[in-house]
């Protein structure tokens, strides 16, 4: 069974916000996107060491501003260059007003 950590409340996230959290140590970019459902995804790009909290919100993916490169929030897929390698996406819960990640990935 997964072990899951509570992250923030669901106000802490504007729809279309992310904001950076430390689950246990691992940093995480916790999305509220543009389908109204929150997405928690490794905090650092898979091209350079850029923390994908920074970037912005596109519907379901993430973009790194430096160079560009979207990441699918639901696999952690890049979807454009330069980036080419996967970044690990966390299942997310949201119960009552409380946002929970659990870090076991299913990849
Ligand atoms: S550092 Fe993220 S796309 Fe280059």
């Amino acid at each position: 069974v997964a072990d899951y950590v509570r992250v923030c409340s669901v106000d802490e996230v504007a729809k279309g916000a992310v904001i950076a959290a430390d689950v246990d140590g691992t940093p995480v970019a916790m999305v509220h996107a543009d389908d109204d459902r929150f997405y928690a995804i490794y905090d650092e790009c898979s091209h350079e060491r850029i923390a994908l909290s920074e970037g912005e919100i596109d519907g379901c993916t993430l973009e790194c501003w430096l160079h560009g490169s979207r990441f699918d929030l639901r696999t952690g897929q890049p979807t454009g260059l330069p980036a080419t390698q996967p970044v690990p996406v966390y299942p997310v819960e949201v119960r009552g007003n409380d946002v929970y990640v659990s870090l076991e990935t299913t990849q």
